[in-house]
């Protein structure tokens, strides 16, 4: 029996596991001293950012709300659909709260731009973003980004929960598919 490996798909490794995970548990610890008394609120966007969340959020050192939402801005493709639906709502009121968004890769950063809007006409005290990845050749809108990752360049990327086409969400390093996964 032929048993498909998701390692075949890959062409490249852009960022290890270990070099992912000690970003990502050195931007909780800052956080966590930025953030001290302040009862922050930490929001994730679902699917992509779940990941990142909890990793980022067991390594925070002060006691945190995490509440995730579901947005839609992608498509099964590889570019943004440049529309952005709400699929499921957070539950927690975030009026007079501080909020950090945990995000997986801010792209053209159209879907944080209106994240962050959003969530400030909801009456949040304030509202800022921990991006693990950015892609600085495509960003569109000027969203500020407190915490950063890694800068990539401008390759599709897929790993520790972002996806190709609902796929390979599940590596545990950030990685390009071969050119043959697309055709
Ligand atoms: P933006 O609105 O263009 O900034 O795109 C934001 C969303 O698009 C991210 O949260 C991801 O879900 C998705 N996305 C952007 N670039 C990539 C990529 O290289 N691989 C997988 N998903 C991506
Ligand atoms: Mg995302
Ligand atoms: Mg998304
Ligand atoms: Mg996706």
């Amino acid at each position: 029996m032929q048993i498909k490996d998701v390692q075949d798909d890959i062409a490249e490794e852009l960022i290890s596991h270990e070099a992912l995970e000690g970003k990502i548990r050195r931007m909780a610890v800052k956080v966590s001293e930025d953030y001290e008394g302040k009862d922050p609120l930490l929001i994730a966007v679902l699917k992509g950012a779940a990941n990142v969340m909890t990793t980022f959020s067991q390594a925070m050192t002060i006691p945190v709300e995490i509440d995730y939402m579901s947005l839609s801005t992608y498509g099964s493709g590889t570019r943004s659909a440049g529309k952005v639906t709400v699929r499921q709502d957070l539950s927690t009121d975030v009026a007079g709260r501080h909020v950090l968004i945990v995000e997986d890769i801010i792209d053209s950063g159209f879907t944080l731009d209106w994240l962050v809007n959003e969530l400030k006409s909801r009456g949040a005290a304030s509202v800022e973003i921990f991006a693990m990845l950015g892609k600085p050749a495509r960003r569109k809108f000027d969203v500020p980004v407190k915490y950063k990752g890694f800068e990539i360049p401008d390759k599709f990327v897929v790993g520790y929960g972002l996806d190709y086409d609902e796929r390979y969400r599940n590596l545990d390093s950030i990685a390009v598919l071969k050119p043959s996964v697309y055709q």
